[in-house]
């Protein structure tokens, strides 16, 4: 027979367990105030010095976090090396191999971190937060994160190839893929923003320069002084990976709205971008985007956040604080 005092005591591990469901399933802003007061300012520097080295990393690091998210939610499984060749990790995928970059960043500030308060921060909450300080140093606007993810113990190259649009997407493949993640149509245009900033590979665009379609070479849709640009930067069957363009040829480095005005003077680099004219909503939002600064800078700091929370690991009982950003915990 149960004991009064046994049903009482399993009563308050009740409660108490729905208490914590409720508190910690959510990232909070400032989760490492007291575990790691100086994590948020740590994570800044780091970001702060690799610019300075090279801008372009900010580019890299606001990716990556999408990257991140949009496989097996937010959970710094992009960072994970491969360790079995036939198995390759998310990195190791095409849409990440060889283009991401600034894993170098977040290893630097991995390391600072585990050197003051060992096992305390998320991988993937340092590359939320790297994100959020390049997209502030690139003159965007600065948000709060909400912080608290745990690091997955999984990541594999085809769940990469299957979650991540590729280039070549239409409207509606975009939308769908957004909304696959709980993001909006207009959450897709505002994020798409993002290509204001940082370069591409000539693979990412090169069927539109020579081999759109079968009835015409060119994608009819690209400015034509745009593509010739395009076709000197990237001649006609190289496979120089070293090959890269600005995506935001007027300002590469600042997280402005030259993008949308780009896109409606046919001047968007992808498919995925060019595409965005061609639908009544997603046509109005560029050109409102285009001509409000900071009505996009909202915009976007809000939709950054959103995408931060797409599923995430929180709480005690699920994940791992990697203190390798490259390994999961042994
Ligand atoms: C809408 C669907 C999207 C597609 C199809 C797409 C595709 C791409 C491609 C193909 C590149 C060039 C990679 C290369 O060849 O080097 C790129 C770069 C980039 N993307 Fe996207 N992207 C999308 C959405 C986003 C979102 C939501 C963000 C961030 C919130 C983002 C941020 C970036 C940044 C910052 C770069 C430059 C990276 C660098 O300079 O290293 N993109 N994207
Ligand atoms: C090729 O692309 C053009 C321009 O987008 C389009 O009008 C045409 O229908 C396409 N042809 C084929 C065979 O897909
Ligand atoms: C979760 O783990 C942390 C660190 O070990 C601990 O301080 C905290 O009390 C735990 N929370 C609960 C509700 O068990």
């Amino acid at each position: 027979m149960i004991g009064t005092k046994q049903v009482i005591f399993s009563g308050f591990l009740v409660i108490f367990c729905l208490y914590n469901v409720g508190t910690e399933a959510q990232l909070q802003v400032g989760f490492y105030r007291f575990s790691c007061p100086s994590a948020e300012r740590i994570v800044k520097e780091e970001v702060l010095n690799a610019f300075i080295q090279n801008n372009g990393v900010a580019a890299g690091l606001v990716r990556m976090h999408f990257h991140d998210c949009f496989v097996r939610g937010c959970d710094g499984s992009v960072l994970i090396d491969t360790v079995n060749p036939s198995s390759p990790a998310e990195k190791d995928s095409p849409p990440n191999n060889p283009s991401l970059r600034g894993f170098e960043v977040i290893d630097n500030a991995k390391a600072r971190l585990e050197a003051v308060c060992a096992r305390k921060v998320s991988c993937a909450d340092i590359l939320a937060f790297a994100a959020r300080d390049s997209v502030e140093i690139t003159r965007g606007l600065g948000y709060e994160v909400p912080a608290g993810r745990k690091d997955g113990r999984v990541s594999l190259s085809s769940e990469a190839l299957a979650n991540l649009p590729p280039p070549t997407s239409n409207v509606n493949q975009l939308t769908q893929a957004f909304a696959n993640k709980g993001l909006t149509q207009e959450e897709m245009v505002t994020l798409s923003g993002s290509h204001t900033i940082g370069r591409s590979h000539c693979a990412s665009f090169s069927n539109r320069l020579y081999n759109f379609n079968s009835t015409t070479s060119q994608d009819p849709t690209l400015d034509p002084n745009y593509a010739n640009q395009l076709k000197a930067a990237c001649p006609q069957g190289s496979t120089n990976p070293n090959l890269v363009v600005p995506m935001d040829p007027p300002s590469p480095a600042t997280s402005d709205v030259s993008y949308y005005r780009g896109v409606l003077s046919n001047r968007g680099l992808f498919t995925s971008d060019q595409t965005l004219l061609t639908n009544q909503q997603t046509l109005s939002q560029v050109i409102q985007n285009s001509q409000n600064l900071f009505g996009w800078h909202i915009k976007f700091s809000n939709a950054m956040v959103k995408m931060g929370k797409i599923g995430v690991l929180t709480g005690n009982n699920t994940g791992e604080i990697r203190v390798n950003c490259r390994e999961i915990n042994s």
